[in-house]
């Protein structure tokens, strides 16, 4: 599987961003941690990476996913919480999503983070794992994909 993994605002420098928020890991360390838990998954799935601080740059990235792999990890970081645009853009492309986030949102004191407007559009989410969501959500990509 050609798989995108996503990154919104903020979500360029993980591991030294607010890391007691956020965790110490790196993006980097994606792939090894996939290995480490599903080593099956790992040699079947190829993770592309993306990351912009940009809503409409996030946008023209999923329209070419369309084209170029089976699903996506998006984790949008605050535009999350805020942006039509980029529900709209999942809403009518139907790669198969899920959306992760670091930290887990609901736990977190500012109610703003409770919303999230791109959910809907999504097989589902995972949340307060660190990085350790994004590789949850692969193995659970990969598995609807083959299903
Ligand atoms: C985040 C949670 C968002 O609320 C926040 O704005 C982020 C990161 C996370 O991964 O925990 O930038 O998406």
């Amino acid at each position: 599987f050609q798989i995108l993994v996503l990154n919104g605002p903020n979500l360029g420098h993980i591991g030294q961003r607010q890391p007691e928020i956020y965790g110490s890991a790196c993006m980097e360390e994606l792939c090894g941690l996939l290995s480490r838990i599903r080593p099956d998954l790992a040699e079947r799935a190829a993770l592309r990476f993306f990351q912009s601080n940009h809503e409409g740059a996030l946008i023209d990235r999923l329209e070419r996913a369309r084209q170029e792999v089976h699903g996506v990890v998006f984790n949008a970081g605050a535009l999350t919480h805020t942006s039509l645009a980029l529900a709209d853009c999942l809403a009518w492309i139907k790669i198969p999503c899920v959306e992760v986030h670091l930290s887990n949102v609901w736990a977190r004191p500012e109610t703003i983070r409770h919303t999230t407007l791109l959910a809907p559009h999504c097989l589902g989410v995972v949340a307060g794992f660190g990085l350790m969501s994004y590789a949850l959500a692969a193995v659970a990509l990969c598995e609807h994909l083959d299903s």
